[in-house]
């Protein structure tokens, strides 16, 4: 079956930028975005490209592209759900907070919320695409939530992971290392299955179309990113080791990297991995392991997550030691707060925990990014905050510790320390040697990305503290 209308339920990082491209790429189809959050919804609507609530290289080009071409964002779900002959959930599949499962389990209830919506509202046969990171066999789930609302028309289930990663999410859009497209192994099955994969094979080389069967679609999704972030976590817990020996983790990582078994790819030391997926996926990993019972490879996955939160603790305890074990009341500089360069998403950001860690022994924190506005970086030390159980009086004894900055010169004056949390670019490009001469001195730099130069920084008088390396 051809597609002509499309609609996506979510229009965050993953269906904003995804249904651009896909309208991009095939002019005939109508993709309709629709999400319940108007303000979103507006934002995406902007004149001003600018004010799009994602911000993406690349992304504004191709939404000026299709925008009211054939791209359209609406709060009106209903009608554009009535209207869709394929709808792709995309919505937000975060760890739950309560119930079975707390602390661990995906929370469903959005996905859940979608499949209610559809079989409620439709009244002629769709496919639905489940496009957000789910646990294993959950399309069974929504299968059923179907089917008991709504048994008047033919809904077909596939499973279509998105594998893009935030700050690079146009180009692996663009040129995939593959698409993934699950579904059954019906006659009806296999027409879905077919139809999305045209949909795909307007821009993609077809050899690169994974078909699979739902369960394995929706395992390599939650698998690929257990894997990914477990490099990450191995060669994290190895700068550590290479402190104490005085082996550098740079020239290991790179070492290790040639061997084209194992390859060069994430395989950057950093202050721990964030983002809003790698953590509660790979908790999702955990409880799925657990509810199988298979406690080992539980514990295998659950340590990855554990050398993550170490080396977070590991960097703030490593600020504070440096500047002689008491950061009561003095200033340091945080520049970074995306969780990534070239990237306004601060979910699950190291800079949130290693900021309450410092703000934790009396610093006063001077914060930047170039990306992340003012509310977001507020918000997030809150909820955190908030989620530590704080109370009312400890939160604004906290928040007035801390002043969030557009001009990062202010950082920096009569400041102990900088410490370098997101490896964006321009970081690269200030003038350290003025840097300097505002600092208190001694002057240190915490390098938590390695992206300086440390050979210039020392030159200059700086105390340097990289990760992995003495
Ligand atoms: P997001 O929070 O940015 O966007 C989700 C959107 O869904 C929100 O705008 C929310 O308002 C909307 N929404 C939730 N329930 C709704 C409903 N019932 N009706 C209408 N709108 C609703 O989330 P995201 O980062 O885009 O992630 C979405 C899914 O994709 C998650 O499962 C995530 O694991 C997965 N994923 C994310 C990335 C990424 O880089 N962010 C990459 C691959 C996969
Ligand atoms: C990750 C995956 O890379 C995507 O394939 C996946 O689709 C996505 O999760 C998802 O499911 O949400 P993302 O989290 O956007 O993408 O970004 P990454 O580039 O994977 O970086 C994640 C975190 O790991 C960042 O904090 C980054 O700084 C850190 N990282 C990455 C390292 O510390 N070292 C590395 O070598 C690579």
């Amino acid at each position: 079956m051809k597609i002509k209308n499309i609609c996506c339920i979510g229009a965050g990082y993953v269906g904003g930028p995804t249904m651009s491209i896909i309208a991009q790429k095939n002019p005939k189809i109508k993709v309709h975005v629709v999400d319940m959050n108007s303000n979103k919804i507006a934002a995406w609507n902007s004149e001003n490209l600018k004010n799009l609530p994602v911000y993406e290289p690349g992304l504004s080009k191709v939404v000026k592209e299709a925008r009211g071409r054939n791209l359209f964002f609406s709060t009106n779900i209903e009608k554009h759900i009535q209207d869709a002959d394929m709808i792709f959930i995309s919505v937000n599949t975060p760890t739950k907070t309560s119930g079975e499962g707390k602390g661990y389990a995906a929370d469903l209830k959005f996905v859940e919320a979608c499949a209610k919506q559809i079989a409620e509202v439709s009244k002629s046969n769709k496919i639905i695409v489940e496009k957000s990171t789910v646990p294993v066999r959950t399309s069974e789930k929504i299968k059923e939530i179907l089917l008991s609302n709504n048994s008047d028309v033919n809904f077909q289930i596939l499973s279509n992971p998105e594998f893009l990663a935030e700050g690079t999410a146009m180009r692996d859009l663009e040129i995939p290392d593959r698409v993934l497209i699950g579904g059954d192994n019906t006659i009806e099955g296999k027409k879905a299955i077919n139809s999305l994969f045209e949909i795909y094979a307007s821009w993609v080389p077809k050899e690169n179309i994974l078909t699979t069967n739902l369960w394995s679609s929706e395992l390599s999704k939650l698998t690929a990113n257990a894997f990914l972030a477990q490099r990450i976590s191995s060669i994290n817990s190895l700068s550590e080791l290479c402190e104490e020996t005085g082996a550098n983790i740079e020239e290991v990582s790179k070492a290790i990297g040639m061997d084209s078994r194992i390859g060069n790819s994430f395989l950057k030391t950093s202050v721990g991995f964030g983002g809003s997926c790698f953590q509660k996926d790979i908790l999702n990993l955990v409880y799925l392991c657990r509810y199988y019972g298979l406690d080992q490879v539980a514990e295998f996955w659950h340590q990855v997550i554990k050398i993550n939160n170490y080396q977070k603790k590991r960097f703030a305890y490593k600020t504070i030691q440096e500047l002689n074990g008491n950061v009561k009341n003095k200033k340091i500089g945080i520049l970074g707060w995306a969780f990534k360069k070239d990237t306004n998403d601060s979910r699950e950001s190291a800079s949130i925990y290693i900021s309450n860690d410092l703000l934790n022994e009396g610093a006063n924190l001077f914060i930047y990014d170039p990306r992340v506005s003012k509310e977001r970086i507020i918000e997030d030390l809150k909820s955190l905050f908030i989620i530590n159980g704080e109370s009312d009086n400890e939160i604004s004894k906290k928040l007035n510790s801390v002043k969030i900055v557009s001009d990062y010169n202010l950082c920096f004056e009569n400041a102990s320390g900088v410490s370098i949390l997101t490896e964006w670019d321009e970081f690269k490009t200030y003038d350290w040697q003025r840097i300097y001469n505002n600092m208190q001195q001694p002057a240190f730099v915490f390098d938590g990305r390695n992206i300086l130069d440390r050979n210039h920084l020392e030159a200059i008088g700086f105390i340097y503290k990289g990760i992995g390396n003495h």
